[in-house]
């Protein structure tokens, strides 16, 4: 092992070094969804004794996949690490930021480039629940097959990220209103990862989300003005 940090690694691990006070990331008594929204900020440090039950995790995996997805594909797939040693492995792949290991759990939200093959499986339940004539299913099926499935490589990746982007957000506010807090993490070495957690082919990794008891708010949040980033009718 070397102690030479890599610039991500310095990068990544800078923000443990400002100091924005020790105050703890606020308790909402509300689940109000602007006050979640309000509220939630990306959190880095965690009470590493706080443990979350695989129902818990469930529950907030349930309320994250209520989000839309193009076609309702859905191709969002989620590794779940809960077991210290497996934080431990992934420590290093996600540049010894401190949270991968104090935080709960660390969902890997993972994005399937080959979710049209599941078409079938998605819309012969509407014909089931009588929502969809089978007709129209076969239509609908069959579009998406010959569309989705003669995406190149790219296209279908950024359709997995955007609908894994989506997954991602509602899973982060799911559990602000559970009065947890969570930080997205694009600071992991994706090749090592897909290695280290044999992660199937055509799973495309989205984003790592430490979820956890924050013990250290995150930063107040600074943003852009909507003049900056708005622009009304034509650019
Ligand atoms: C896709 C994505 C990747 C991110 N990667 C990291 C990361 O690797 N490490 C980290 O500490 N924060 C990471 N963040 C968190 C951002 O720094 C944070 O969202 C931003 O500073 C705004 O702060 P807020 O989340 O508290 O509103 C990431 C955020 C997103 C959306």
């Amino acid at each position: 092992m070397t102690n030479v940090k890599s610039e991500r690694e310095e990068y990544l691990n800078k923000v443990n070094e400002i100091d924005f006070g020790n105050e703890a990331p606020k308790e909402i008594d509300s689940t109000d969804f602007f006050t979640v929204v309000k509220e939630r900020r990306s959190v880095r440090h965690y009470d590493p004794s706080y443990q979350m039950t695989d129902n818990e995790i469930k529950e907030l995996l349930e309320i994250a996949i209520q989000a839309p997805s193009s076609s309702n594909l859905q191709p969002w797939r989620f590794l779940v690490i809960k077991d210290q040693d497996t934080k431990q492995k992934l420590l290093p792949i996600a540049n010894n930021q401190q949270q991968v290991v104090d935080a709960s759990v660390v969902i890997a939200v993972l994005g399937d480039i080959k979710a049209y093959k599941n078409a079938d499986r998605i819309y012969d339940e509407l014909v089931e629940k009588g929502m969809m004539t089978q007709e129209v299913k076969d239509f609908y099926v069959g579009s998406i097959v010959k569309n989705y499935g003669n995406f190149p490589e790219e296209v279908a990746t950024k359709v997995a990220m955007i609908d894994g982007g989506l997954v991602s957000m509602q899973l982060m506010l799911a559990a602000k209103a559970k009065g947890l807090d969570t930080v997205p993490m694009g600071g992991f070495d994706q090749a090592k990862f897909v290695e280290a957690f044999n992660v199937p082919e055509n799973f495309k990794p989205v984003m790592l989300i430490s979820v956890g008891k924050g013990v250290k708010a995150g930063f107040e949040k600074v943003r852009l003005t909507l003049d900056e980033v708005v622009t009304w009718e034509k650019y």
